[in-house]
């Protein structure tokens, strides 16, 4: 993939954070771009953005479905086929993603099912219903978003993060053996694996509505719930009132998204720049190469709190202290 200029982009999870500014700087390369969300608004938001910053000419479509399920990707590629009036499309990027189901012990199983549903499932069906038409491309690129947590199944030693880590593991393995499959069964195709480290979006607020813990509304039982995980944890609230942790935890959603060390922009960014250097491998900011380096170095370490004392020491992953 040389140049964006002229293709046909499909985007998953549009609406906010990294999608969206894959969106909107797609359009601005002159790629006609199809973005998918569950939020209807937040899709609007995109289009408008990226429509004035568009290259002249450019076409934008949104579609609500969701990435988990294959019979919403089907109507969402049969859309992309109507809008833009093609059989085919260059750019895939498997973008959407939710954080939740941490502990397979404690944790909801419907929560767990859902978040590896859309961050393993999301990309293989995604895949699997524009295979076709990437296939009837002349170049064509499919772009997985993993995560850091597709080599590192931890936010720390005392925060267990199960569905997450496993589909994002999942991702980066199934992206790397794409690179074979497509070098043998369709060679005009390319796939790479994306791993951004701290990206500033509203993945922490997105993820705590899907599952209906948006801080404001926690009911009393999800906030005994919380003081017991946080007791595991080593964390005594109680003497912390309801309100107090309300905010704290709101705080510390927005403290995600406003204090990392990289924005969305700068996230997309550096995908894109990846995709035109044909990299398959594509690691999104420091913290990621950083992190990528110390668990190669330190691999019986990485699950133990030495290792985030490593981390601490480079001033990396802050949010987690
Ligand atoms: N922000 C980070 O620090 C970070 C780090 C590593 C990996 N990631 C990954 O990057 C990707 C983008 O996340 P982001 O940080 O921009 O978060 P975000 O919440 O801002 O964006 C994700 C988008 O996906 C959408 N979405 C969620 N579930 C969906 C579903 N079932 N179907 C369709 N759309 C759905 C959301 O509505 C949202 O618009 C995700 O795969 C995420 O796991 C993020």
């Amino acid at each position: 993939m040389d140049r964006f200029e002229g293709r046909v982009a499909v985007v998953t999870g549009g609406g906010t954070g990294m999608g969206r500014e894959l969106v909107r700087q797609l359009a601005a390369a002159g790629a006609h771009v199809a973005m998918c969300d569950v939020s209807a608004e937040h899709m609007a938001d995109t289009e408008a953005l990226a429509r004035a910053g568009a290259a002249p000419g450019v076409r934008i479509t949104s579609f609500v479905a969701d990435v988990s399920d294959e019979a919403q990707l089907v109507a969402f590629r049969d859309h992309v086929a109507r809008a833009f009036e093609t059989d085919h499309v260059h750019l895939l990027f498997n973008n959407a993603g939710i954080g939740g189901g941490g502990s397979i012990v404690t944790d909801d199983r419907a929560e767990w099912d859902a978040t590896f549903a859309v961050c393993w499932g999301g990309v293989y069906l995604g895949t699997r219903t524009f295979l076709p038409m990437l296939l009837a491309a002349d170049a064509g690129h499919v772009v997985n978003t993993s995560s850091v947590n597709g080599f590192w199944a931890s936010l720390g030693p005392m925060v267990p993060h199960t569905a997450y880590s496993a589909a994002k593991f999942a991702v980066k393995g199934f992206t790397e053996a794409l690179i074979t499959d497509f070098r043998v069964n369709a060679p005009h195709l390319r796939a790479s694996v994306v791993m951004p480290g701290h990206v500033g979006t509203s993945i922490v607020i997105n993820s705590q509505k899907a599952f209906g813990r948006d801080p404001k509304e926690l009911t009393e039982d999800q906030l005994a719930q919380f003081r017991e995980r946080m007791g595991k944890r080593g964390l005594d609230l109680s003497g912390v009132s309801d309100e107090d942790i309300r905010t704290g935890m709101q705080a510390q959603a927005e403290q995600f998204r406003d204090a990392a060390p990289l924005s969305a922009a700068g996230a997309a960014t550096v995908i894109l720049d990846g995709v035109l250097a044909n990299r398959w491998r594509i690691l999104v900011g420091d913290d990621a190469h950083g992190l990528d380096e110390l668990v190669r170095a330190y691999p019986e370490e990485v699950y133990d709190e030495r290792f985030v004392e490593r981390l601490r020491e480079r001033a990396m992953f802050g949010f987690m202290r």
